[in-house]
């Protein structure tokens, strides 16, 4: 069976119902897949799937290697370059940060990045995960007020869980009116920010993982300046998915604009387009002490361990040294290669006007600034995961986006661009969607009482019923 069909069936057969096999089951394995069976019923139980393009033979549009320094080796190179001027490396960072896990190199690196970013301080930490847990857990003071942007990523929200603000209150995504509307009801209700005592922290994104747009970052800065000339209104800025992929050299989105001054805080992951693991924080020697001695998640876990400092330090010289720049400048272009090359496509107008197909960063795109690396595709819902199922089984890996990562009702496919994909491999994948949205124009207009499940579907589900 080929590696996309073999992936598909053991994601259908994970996502079968458990307990009315488990008749003599322990109450505890009963009462754990009794909650995971309710995930199945909608087909949104995670799985340790294995990517058909691991394999070569299928196409990479889901994974984060967004600049190709993971598959093409450019990574690993710079890494080993750098472990080989440091032949006696420790493997055990021994301890915590504020413990025994601070050494000379980390320190070093750490310096080395704010200097590249701008910023006075770095702090390094184990994940983008754990950033915005610390980030949220040690910098709101009690009293302060949170404002994000609806869509920020879940590890903000889990952070905010944590956090001492006193309120938190979202605005409508990328949306300055809401972002004004929303400063205005913190200044209303909360006189300790309205007499400049306390502080608003606004959080939000460079570029959002699942929509693939970009902050109006210049624009609500103005509006904060206006809204909040006399308060103190600061901002937060995660740029996991503008790190390598925005601004000079891969600097993101602030370096881009040039405020690096204006934004107290910036979160740069390393596991996207640097093709590593950890993340940065970057802000004032307050925030990074701040971070130390309140974010539980820092203090009470072990300091990345030097091979993760040396592969952090390599991505960051790769970008340093220019080395990324072709890698960066080519991922804008295969994305307009692909909504030119989606565009030209006869069924294309049709399949959107009838709402079977559509990409809406593909709408206006001549009037955008950054063309990123995400891409999602819209189907009806109810197709989302046959059209799943055909570019599967047309050799194009991407993932269906569900409930709880997005809005239920708003499943979607995140396609994800990445430089070392090639103008045939979108050919590709243009191809596949265009064959769906004919097989599914066609399917609708045969109307009731015909074949209602396109062929991929079909194929999957005898599969399934062959297993
Ligand atoms: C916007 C954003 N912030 C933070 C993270 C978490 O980063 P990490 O994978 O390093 O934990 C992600 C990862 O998907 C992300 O997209």
């Amino acid at each position: 069976m080929d590696p996309s069909s073999t992936m598909l069936l053991s994601w259908m057969k994970d996502q079968r119902p458990k307990v009315p096999l488990m008749k003599t089951a322990s109450t505890f394995s009963r009462n754990l897949e009794e909650a995971l069976d309710a995930r199945r019923a909608d087909h949104s139980l995670f799985t340790r799937t294995m990517s058909a393009w691991k394999s070569g033979q299928a196409i990479d549009f889901c994974s984060n290697d967004l600049l190709s320094l993971g598959v093409g080796g450019r990574i690993r190179t710079a890494f080993l370059e750098e472990l080989a001027k440091h032949p006696n490396f420790n493997l055990y960072a021994g301890g915590s940060r504020m413990m025994d896990g601070n050494y000379s190199y980390i320190e070093e690196v750490e310096q080395e990045i704010a200097d590249f970013h701008g910023a006075e301080t770095a702090l390094l930490v184990n994940s983008g995960y754990e950033a915005n847990g610390a980030i949220f857990a040690a910098i709101p003071r009690p009293g302060d007020a949170i404002v994000f942007d609806e869509l920020v990523h879940a590890s903000a929200h889990d952070g905010m869980m944590h956090s001492l603000a006193r309120s938190r209150v979202p605005f409508r995504h990328n949306d300055a009116d809401s972002f004004r509307d929303s400063l205005m009801s913190v200044l209303d209700s909360e006189p300790m920010i309205r007499d400049g005592s306390r502080s608003i922290l606004v959080c939000v994104e460079s570029v959002y993982s699942m929509d693939g747009d970009v902050c109006p970052l210049m624009e609500l800065l103005d509006v904060a300046k206006e809204v909040g000339s006399k308060q103190s209104v600061v901002f937060i800025v995660d740029e996991a998915h503008a790190t390598g992929i925005l601004g000079p050299n891969g600097r993101g989105l602030v370096n881009a604009l040039g405020v690096e001054k204006e934004i107290a805080i910036r979160l740069h992951t390393c596991g996207k387009a640097l093709a590593s693991t950890g993340a940065v924080i970057l802000g004032s020697a307050s925030v990074r002490t701040a971070l130390m001695n309140f974010a539980r998640c820092v203090i009470y876990t072990t300091a990345p361990s030097f091979p993760t400092v040396a592969a952090v330090r390599a991505g960051y010289n790769l970008l340093r040294s220019g080395a990324t720049q072709a890698a960066q400048a080519r991922i804008p272009e295969l994305v307009k290669y692909f909504f030119k090359a989606i565009a030209s496509k006869d069924v294309w107008s049709q399949a959107s006007d009838m709402g079977i197909l559509s990409i809406p960063l593909s709408e206006d795109w001549e009037a955008r600034e950054h063309l990123v690396h995400v891409v999602p595709v819209w189907t009806r819902q109810r197709y989302n995961y046959w059209l799943v199922f055909h570019l599967q089984l047309s050799g194009i890996c991407a993932f269906p986006i569900d409930y709880p990562a997005v809005k239920k009702g708003e499943s979607r496919i995140r396609v994800m661009f990445h430089s070392d994909n090639t103008e045939a491999q979108v050919d590709a994948l243009v191809t596949a969607l265009c064959g769906f949205a004919q097989e599914m124009i066609d399917i609708e207009k045969a109307g009731e009482g015909t074949q209602q499940v396109p062929k991929a579907a079909q194929r999957v589900y005898a599969l399934m019923a062959s297993a």
